[in-house]
């Protein structure tokens, strides 16, 4: 396939190539919130449609434990190599809406300093609705132009924002129609767009709530207050006390089997191009932090991390109201890296909480979703496609670069099918994903759909099937 006939096709279809993006963008699909369970499905069967219009076969919602599954594909020669396309058509909730300069699903564009051509304004612009439809399209366009050079098969879930707590189970169940050579995603970001990247790392996650209780009942804090444990102040210290002064995770065990990277991976990983001042001005932060001894680029990449996503307790009504609250909560999430394991440290995590809590309290600590660290080999067929296809549109050589995000299905792609995943991602790390004003560049969108057909290409020529 060449690139002409590719931006042939782009310029003659831009305009609807767009609106169907903001069409599907104008469905709230908010998998965390079971309310827009119409809208998940709505989603679903718009993506359905959009798949058969473009020439699919074997279109079909395919149930799940919870939300459904849309599966296609197109097999034009069994001989030929299988590349099987994963994304998600839920997104996370829009809240705080009050922060939107427009509302999440009435999609606008809108021109960014770093978007100077314009930006899709929505929540899942770039998470994942855009990048997931960009595949949409490139198949399209293979389809129309009759250059689809190898078989193909969809795997769209509507959980990944939820952790894909049912896709596991599915994959299990259609191990057989998910042969394939290769997975190809769209969910994580680019450098610049002036500097191509492909993540060759993403970050596990274990997900934890902790639960502090005191006194059997909210207290007089005049009258009881400073003789009886206040469970806000002892969770504050405690989740204070899990990094020493040089952040360093205080958890017994906790670095055990995180995976140190030698003085040339290292040196490689500084070559990427970063600015910190401009990365404090773009966050508003006068300085940055993070474990001593490591880059800003390194402690996204290459390290664990420990945050608080959520802090709750006590009075947070208008005015005072002078309370020493019976119970506080926390939500803590820890990124892990190569080669942690997630329910080995959500149970460091519930020890140590629970051995270091004073008698004056009562600590109950439970685990969330969790996902597994990824790392995808440069030498593979998958990545040099990818690498290949990336310089010839964007005229540079892709840098390998580490994401800090998580994906967790990824890791099961490989421990249950066996197949290594591609993150082909095209969005900014500054596209506000999970934020109000999520957006996603005009540019990025159409680059995307020029660029993946080349994968294809390069995918099937370099296996030599
Ligand atoms: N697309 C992101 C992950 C991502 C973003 C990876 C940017 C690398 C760069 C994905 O939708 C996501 O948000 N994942 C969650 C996982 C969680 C909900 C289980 C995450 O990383 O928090
Ligand atoms: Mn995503
Ligand atoms: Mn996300």
């Amino acid at each position: 396939m060449e690139r002409s006939a590719i931006n042939t096709y782009i310029e003659q279809n831009k305009e609807r190539v767009l609106n169907e993006l903001l069409d599907l963008l104008k469905i709230p699909s908010i998998s965390a919130d079971s309310k827009y369970k119409p809208d998940i499905l709505k989603t679903a069967e718009a993506v359905k449609q959009r798949l058969i219009e473009a020439g699919a076969d074997k279109v079909e919602i395919s149930p799940s434990k919870g939300n459904p599954v849309v599966y296609a594909e197109k097999i034009i020669d069994p001989a030929k190599p299988t590349i099987i396309v994963y994304g998600h058509y839920d997104v996370q909730p829009a809240d705080p809406i009050n922060l939107w300069h427009s509302p999440p699903f009435e999609p606008v564009i809108k021109k960014t300093d770093i978007h100077p051509e314009g930006a899709i304004f929505a929540r899942g612009a770039c998470d994942d609705k855009g990048q997931m439809y960009m595949h949409v399209k490139a198949f399209e366009l293979m389809m129309k132009t009759n250059t689809l050079p190898c078989n193909v098969k969809f795997m769209i879930e509507g959980e990944e924002e939820v952790g894909s707590p049912s896709l596991g189970p599915w994959i299990i169940e259609n191990k057989e129609r998910l042969k394939g050579d290769v997975i190809l995603i769209s969910d994580t970001s680019i450098i610049a767009n002036d500097t191509p990247s492909i993540d060759v790392g993403l970050r596990g996650l274990a997900y934890m709530e902790v639960e502090v209780v005191g006194p059997n009942r909210d207290l007089h804090s005049g009258v009881y207050g400073g003789a009886v444990a206040n469970p806000i102040n002892v969770l504050c210290k405690l989740i204070a006390d899990c990094h020493d002064e040089n952040k360093h995770i205080t958890i017994p065990g906790f670095y055990e089997d995180v995976m140190e990277l030698s003085a040339e991976a290292r040196a490689e990983i500084a070559k990427a191009p970063f600015n910190l001042d401009e990365y404090k001005k773009d966050l508003a932060v006068g300085d940055v932090m993070g474990e001593k001894g490591y880059s800003s680029i390194e402690r996204t990449g290459i390290r664990p991390t420990l945050d608080v996503n959520g802090i709750w307790g006590g009075y947070i009504g208008e005015g005072a109201k002078t309370v020493l609250p019976s119970k506080a909560f926390a939500k803590i999430s820890m990124r892990l890296v190569p080669n942690q394991n997630s329910h080995k440290i959500s149970e460091l995590f519930q020890k140590y909480f629970e051995s270091v809590a004073p008698k004056s309290v009562r600590v109950k600590v439970t685990a969330h979703h969790g996902g597994e660290p990824v790392v995808v080999s440069t030498e593979s067929v998958g990545y040099k496609s990818a690498s290949m296809a990336m310089e010839e549109t964007y005229g540079k050589k892709p840098i390998p670069t580490f994401g800090g995000g998580s994906i967790p299905i990824v890791a099961l792609f490989k421990k249950e099918l066996g197949l290594d995943s591609i993150l082909f991602g095209f969005g900014l790390d500054s596209d506000a994903l999970h934020s109000p004003n999520e957006h996603y560049g005009l540019v990025n969108y159409y680059k995307g759909i020029e660029t993946i057909p080349l994968f294809y290409r390069n995918f099937t020529q370099l296996s030599g099937k």
